[in-house]
């Protein structure tokens, strides 16, 4: 397994673009299922995640070309309607094919996700809210196996701020007979941005972005044409990059009205940042101030900055508090950032930050995607030699996260374990 070898301290300088978002090519990804034809995705970053959907896109029939960001699908060939297990527990998002195949042919298999290292993440307000459409949900063998004649519109309260279930019924509802109604739906842009291009194939839906979504039944959808937005968790930890290394870098691409509040937290941390022409320029404060900050679904301060931001404060002057309101397991980096040198105390879902004026490189391990991008940060201000291990988990997320940080000038590079022969990795 690879890991990623980082020298601390070095105050990265220059230009950086964002690349597409994985948590919006996903869902557009599984929404070609929607539509016979053939579907053309622009910027779609080049993540082991976009590769797992497309295999599954594949499995299920489907034709998919990727080549320099541009994703072609054709899904002229589509002939089943099962998700299998080894792809599923691979990548949880693959759940998000069944509001598709539910929708366009009245049934769907997936293997249930499961957990994972962050929490147990269950998908019942995916299932109910299908049953609320009239599909028929059993679980067997592992499997949700949906079915129905027709989905039909229903009213669906979620119990819980869900995004891809919130996505998924959108996906089962704009081929369902009638009006379907989401209430309490997530805010997310991902979710805005699926509906945008499920508009411009035909479908009707209105609301999105806001709590109410509200989706009139088509008959039926044109082949999906877009350009993936940006990824505003990849631009929040770019800018936490240069804010952690006292740098001075321009963020390109990103776009500032998806991350609000993460700009916020920034800014209350004494870091500068000043809107330029296609971006952001982001200035690290000599030493960042303590902030407080409470994880909430959007347009509130998103849980997958959380790791990424806690490395930011352990090196605050004062004492921080952080609340993750999303998931009941995602301080698994702080017991690595602790091999650094920060001083943390987790109680319950608060994790209490006592910033250290120095951190201290050390091999550290990672333990899933956002996890992996904050032992990331840490290591670019920690002194000495840092070595991230297993960054299987932020090849999952960050289109190379590794190549952009040295064309700022990090000190970092990919090596195997077994033969860390100071071998420099050649940029891919
Ligand atoms: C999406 O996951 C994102 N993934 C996650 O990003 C992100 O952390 C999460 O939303 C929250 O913002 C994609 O978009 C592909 P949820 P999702 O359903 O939809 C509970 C990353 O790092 N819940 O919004 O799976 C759940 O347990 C990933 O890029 C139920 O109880 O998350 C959690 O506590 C990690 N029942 C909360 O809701 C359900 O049926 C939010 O989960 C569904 C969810």
């Amino acid at each position: 397994m690879q890991q990623l070898i980082l020298e601390g301290g070095v105050a990265l300088r220059g230009r950086v673009a964002v690349s597409g978002a994985k948590n919006a090519a996903l869902p557009l990804m599984m929404a070609t299922l929607l539509a016979e034809g053939d579907h053309q995705l622009d910027n779609v970053p080049d993540l082991a995640d976009v590769s797992t959907s497309a295999r599954l896109l594949e499995s299920l029939g489907a034709a998919v070309q990727y080549r320099r960001g541009r994703l072609e699908v054709s899904t002229h060939g589509l002939c089943r309607c099962e998700a299998p297990y080894d792809l599923v527990r691979t990548m949880r998002a693959s759940v998000l094919c069944l509001g598709p195949l539910v929708g366009r042919f009245g049934l769907a298999r997936v293997a249930l996700p499961g957990g994972c290292a962050i929490g147990a993440r269950p998908i019942d307000q995916h299932l109910k809210g299908l049953e609320r459409m009239g599909a028929r949900v059993e679980l067997r063998h592992g499997y949700v196996e949906a079915s129905a004649r027709q989905l039909r519109g229903a009213e669906i309260d979620f119990d819980v701020v869900t995004v891809t279930g919130t996505e998924n019924l959108i996906m089962a509802a704009v081929l369902a007979r009638g009006t379907t109604v989401l209430r309490r739906a997530a805010r997310e842009p991902e979710v805005v941005q699926l509906a945008e291009v499920l508009n411009a194939s035909g479908a009707r839906i209105e609301g999105a972005g806001g709590e109410e979504i509200r989706v009139e039944g088509v008959a039926g959808l044109a082949p999906l044409r877009c350009r993936v937005i940006p990824d505003r968790i990849e631009a929040g930890t770019l800018l936490l990059a240069a804010a952690i290394t006292r740098g001075e870098v321009i963020v390109e691409g990103l776009v500032p009205g998806h991350l609000v509040a993460v700009l916020d937290k920034l800014r209350e941390a004494g870091v500068s940042l000043e809107p330029v022409e296609g971006g952001m320029r982001v200035r690290g404060p000599e030493r960042p101030r303590a902030v407080d900050l409470e994880t909430q679904p959007h347009p509130g301060f998103p849980t997958d900055m959380q790791a990424q931001f806690m490395a930011l404060l352990c090196l605050a002057d004062g004492t921080s508090s952080l609340c993750e309101h999303i998931f009941e397991n995602r301080y698994m980096h702080a017991l690595e950032l602790e091999r650094l040198g920060a001083r943390i105390r987790i109680e319950g879902s608060r994790a209490i930050v006592s910033g250290v004026p120095r951190l201290s490189g050390a091999p550290v391990m990672a333990t899933d995607l956002r996890a992996s991008a904050s032992l990331v940060l840490a290591g670019l201000a920690a002194e000495g030699c840092t070595a991230v291990q297993r960054i299987y988990h932020l090849d999952r997320g960050y289109q190379g996260l590794d190549q952009k940080l040295r064309g700022l000038g990090a000190c970092i590079r990919r090596a195997s374990p077994a033969c860390d022969d100071q071998r420099t990795v050649r940029a891919a």
